[in-house]
């Protein structure tokens, strides 16, 4: 499809100063002031997350590529809750007191606009439109005249339908809960974004009216109408990804936009060289950097910004947020990673929890059962089973035993605890911090240390253990 349409498009640029200049007028409208009722939900529909952003964002993300001068975001209901989501963005926020149609939420936007720009109307509910789709839409507009994204879709139900002439000639639009039954067999749908001339979009909303559809609303939809009698007349834009064109309207939908989205996401991961096993269980929330030859098993999420070295190995049901992976790193299942940097050749899990500013040296070990926090541990050291460490610096090749806890917390204020180079921590001990353990110092097992333990020396805290040679275990009574 994309090659049939080339050439079309191709004629209709003129040149591409032409469209440079025409790009650098274009400002935008982003519709995102209705509650989304059929979501049953306190939070407005356009904060609904796909893929762990908001779906008002992803449009905004998309939006930014074609470079418009300004960008205005109607807002209306849980305003504060969007204008706050979306801080720190230069946008002109427009409200919209009361949501009476997707026409009075542009006719409000529409007196910030230059008049001599090209609007991009977009809904903020229409979350995975792509860049290049926008482009292309923009650039149909170049002859003062508005332009439309439409679709065909396999199940049309919702959306707003394309009604042409004998001749296949544009139209109107009629809305889901306006159109006749034949009109509802129409396939072809309107995605939601629309391209025209502001001064022109201007004067076709001041014709809208409001009381003789279904929903008592003004749409926006009914300027396409006085668009296709204009001259020139109103174009329409196809797109075959139908993925982009889908609506959000209810939490049903929302799940599918994020299957649809995670796919995407797989797939350009996988052209970059990481292998999923499957690529359908794999979460990506957020960005994620990869070197090559690496490996992710199934039900892996991944959140926030995580960076992978080369030949990175994760095994099934781990969660990495916010982290740095090392070359040659092995994460086994089922490990929790959060705000960590763990350098190559690392062995992590299974059942590891990484907490917050933790580091991990070349080629240390951390595993099953472990929890650790707020630590650096040095090269080669290894934590290998149920162990707490808190606050800690770990020196360079120490051993840590099964159950060793360092108490890092007093219960008002939190302490560190060292342990230097080559020492070796016995099973069971407790570390009560602030506590040093000296350079290759002996823990023996059992051992709660309040005190610095010298280097190279054996401390020891344990009780001697005495046996009883008159005791005898007791019977049980008969009755
Ligand atoms: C709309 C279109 C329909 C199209 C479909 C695509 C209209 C009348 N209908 O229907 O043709 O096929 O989207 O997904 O435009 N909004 C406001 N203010 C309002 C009303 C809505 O800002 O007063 C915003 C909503 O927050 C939403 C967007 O506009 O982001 C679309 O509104 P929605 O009610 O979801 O329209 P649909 O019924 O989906
Ligand atoms: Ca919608």
């Amino acid at each position: 499809m994309q090659a049939l349409l080339t050439p079309r498009i191709k004629r209709e640029i003129p040149s591409w100063r032409t469209i440079l200049q025409m790009k650098n007028k274009t400002e935008v409208i982003v519709l995102a002031a209705g509650k989304g009722r059929r979501m049953h939900s306190d939070t407005p529909k356009v904060l609904q997350k796909v893929g762990g952003r908001p779906l008002l964002q992803h449009v905004l993300d998309s939006v930014r590529a074609i470079k418009p001068v300004k960008i205005h975001v109607v807002y209306g209901f849980g305003g504060q809750q969007v204008r706050e989501a979306m801080s720190g963005q230069e946008l002109n926020w427009v409200e919209q007191e009361s949501q009476l149609g997707t026409g009075d939420a542009v006719a409000k936007a529409i007196p910030f606009v230059d008049d001599k720009s090209n609007v991009l109307v977009l809904y903020g509910d229409v979350p995975l439109i792509r860049s290049e789709t926008l482009i292309r839409l923009v650039e149909m507009t170049h002859s003062e005249r508005l332009a439309l994204l439409t679709a065909v879709a396999t199940d049309a139900s919702g959306y707003g339908r394309i009604v042409r002439d004998a001749n296949g000639r544009l139209e109107r639009i009629v809305e889901d809960l306006d159109a006749s039954e034949e009109e509802k067999m129409i396939r072809e749908i309107n995605v939601g974004l629309i391209a025209a001339p502001a001064s022109l979009l201007e004067s076709w909303l001041g014709r809208l009216d409001d009381n003789s559809n279904a929903q008592g609303e003004r749409y926006l939809t009914d300027v396409v109408e006085f668009a296709a009698a204009s001259s020139p007349p109103a174009v329409t834009c196809p797109t075959t990804d139908l993925d982009e064109a889908a609506g959000i309207n209810s939490r049903t939908e929302l799940a599918k936009a994020e299957r649809i989205f995670q796919r995407r996401q797989a797939i350009d991961l996988m052209a970059n060289g990481l292998t999923l096993h499957d690529p359908a269980r794999f979460d990506l929330r957020g960005t994620l950097f990869v070197g090559e030859n690496s490996v992710i098993d199934i039900n892996v999420i991944i959140e926030g910004e995580v960076r992978f070295g080369n030949r990175v190995k994760v095994g099934p049901n781990c969660v990495i947020r916010d982290s740095i992976i090392g070359d040659d790193v092995i994460i086994e299942a089922n490990c929790v990673i959060d705000g960590a940097r763990i350098e190559e050749g690392c062995n992590v899990g299974p059942f590891a929890r990484v907490r917050p500013d933790t580091e991990l040296a070349p080629r240390s070990k951390l595993g099953n059962f472990v929890e650790i926090k707020k630590t650096r541990l040095g090269p080669g050291t290894k934590v290998n089973h149920l162990a707490y460490l808190g606050d800690t610096t770990v020196g360079k090749e120490v051993n840590v035993g099964a159950g060793v806890i360092t108490c890092n917390y007093d219960g008002v204020n939190k302490h560190r605890t060292i342990i230097e180079d080559g020492a070796f921590i016995g099973s069971d001990s407790q570390l009560v911090a602030p506590v040093t353990v000296g350079k290759d110092a002996t823990i023996g097992a059992g051992s709660t240390i309040r005190n610095d333990a010298p280097p190279g020396k054996l401390t020891i805290t344990r009780a001697r253990a005495k046996t009883l040679q008159n005791w005898r275990r007791p019977k049980k009574r008969s009755t």
